[in-house]
């Protein structure tokens, strides 16, 4: 385990070049190995998680070339793979996991999904269920990985509507419904991220998309052939959160950031600190392989308002993976932060609700924790030892506390960072005065 020491800063600035989106990394290459034809990923995420999406198409037969973050992949089309020969490791990435469901379910062949221990404790029904009313049948360990999936070919197509708002279970049942015998429809009361729609129009399929009283439909037609095309990755706002917040916090800072993604669906963070009154310029916007993109740059210094500051409802789906962050946010804000309907995030790489709690209180914090939430108030933060439960997003949110904090803050379990932002203490450092 790695331990990284965070001193109190002045200010942080500079121009920071970030990761690969992760989200979009994956897609793209799960998505450029079942079309036809070679693809060419730029900018692809540094990430151990999206190695570990490599590692399980590797596994399948799929052969790619890595030059720095270049990517290539030959593509095998839909019915390519081979049967693995060993369990497929998805490491500690839900993504992987949830996603390659999608596309095994409907394979001639069977296989197993493991993770590591944080993964393999990570609610796995949520696409059981749906996989098996296509017709796959999966065995699991009480709903959790490992997975075994019997493939069948073809699925059958269904309409479902997930239990819970997430983009992991919408992917994996519209990549089964290119498996299938006719249209698969998935249907979203609340939007979330929309990067496999957008990706699978970019390689040539008809993705349907409608509105009722019940949300968002969202369909494709299991005929449909993905054909390549090469693309670049945009650089990632979950992990430019880090250095948003940590500017905006810090007065006299300015960080840029170029080609950072701008999805309407995942810029909730970008969105809800400037309603917050932080001080942050986007300029540059232009879009790049069917996804937004544009240069942030964060100045210090936040504009007080009086008010209760409550981030709730449909945002929350738009900025799940930023919650650390914005908690941390919140310890400088005048009214404080009040955080809801976050439940989701007891079920990500740690209890992210309680992690956030517990390390926020060991600095200092008045935090009050919610079954589905927090409230942070405003909190003079000083120096402690952090745990980062083997959890990237608390190892990097706690470093930037870290910089707010008086004293030391110490770090454990910093190694952690390496699962979305390899080389991110490194760049933290680089940008501190
Ligand atoms: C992701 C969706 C979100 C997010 C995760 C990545 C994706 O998870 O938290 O980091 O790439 O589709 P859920 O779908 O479980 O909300």
């Amino acid at each position: 385990m790695s331990i990284i020491t965070v001193k109190q800063a002045k200010s942080i600035a500079g121009v920071v070049e970030l990761p690969g989106d992760k989200s979009i990394s994956h897609r793209a290459a799960m998505f450029a190995a079942i079309a036809n034809g070679t693809t060419r990923i730029e900018n692809f995420a540094t990430s151990a998680d999206c190695s570990s999406t490599l590692g399980c198409l590797a596994g399948l037969g799929v052969r790619f070339t890595r030059d720095g973050n270049t990517v290539t992949v030959e593509g095998v089309g839909k019915r390519g793979f081979h049967a693995p020969s060993e369990q497929l490791d998805c490491g500690n990435s839900g993504t992987t996991m949830r996603l390659i469901s999608g596309i095994l379910a409907g394979q001639a062949f069977d296989s197993t999904l493991v993770g590591d221990d944080s993964l393999q404790s990570r609610p796995m029904k949520r696409i059981i269920e749906p996989l098996g009313l296509m017709g796959s049948v999966i065995h699991s360990h009480e709903g959790k990985a490992p997975l075994t999936i019997h493939g069948k070919t073809p699925l059958t197509a269904i309409n479902y509507q997930p239990p819970v708002a997430s983009a992991q279970i919408k992917s994996c049942v519209l990549l089964a419904g290119l498996h299938a015998d006719g249209v698969t429809s998935v249907i979203e009361p609340v939007q979330t991220r929309d990067h496999t729609e957008r990706m699978l129009t970019w390689f040539g399929v008809e993705v349907a998309i409608g509105e009722t009283e019940s949300g968002k439909h969202i369909s494709v037609a299991g005929t449909d052939e993905l054909s390549a095309r090469d693309l670049i990755v945009p650089s990632d706002i979950s992990s430019a959160a880090f250095f948003m917040v940590a500017a905006a916090c810090l007065p006299g800072s300015s960080v840029t950031m170029p080609n950072v993604g701008l999805n309407p669906s995942r810029r909730g963070v970008l969105d809800a600190m400037l309603a917050l009154g932080a001080d942050i310029e986007v300029a540059d916007s232009a879009e790049n392989s069917n996804e937004p993109i544009a240069t942030i740059t964060t100045n210090g210094g936040i504009r007080h308002r009086g008010e209760r500051n409550v981030l709730r409802g449909d945002i929350i789906a738009n900025l799940i993976d930023e919650v650390p962050i914005l908690a941390i946010l919140g310890t400088q804000l005048e009214g404080g932060l009040e955080i809801r309907d976050a439940s989701e995030l007891r079920v990500k790489e740690s209890d992210r609700i309680a992690t956030v709690v517990n390390n926020l209180r060991k600095m200092g914090a008045m935090v009050e924790e919610f079954p589905d939430g927090l409230h942070v108030s405003r909190s003079e933060l000083h120096g402690a030892e952090i745990e980062s439960h083997h959890d990237h997003r608390i190892a990097m949110a706690f470093a930037v506390a870290g910089l707010l904090a008086s004293g030391e803050t110490t770090i454990h379990g910093a190694e952690a960072a390496d699962v979305s932002f390899p080389g991110f203490f490194e760049t933290l450092r680089s940008v501190v005065s």
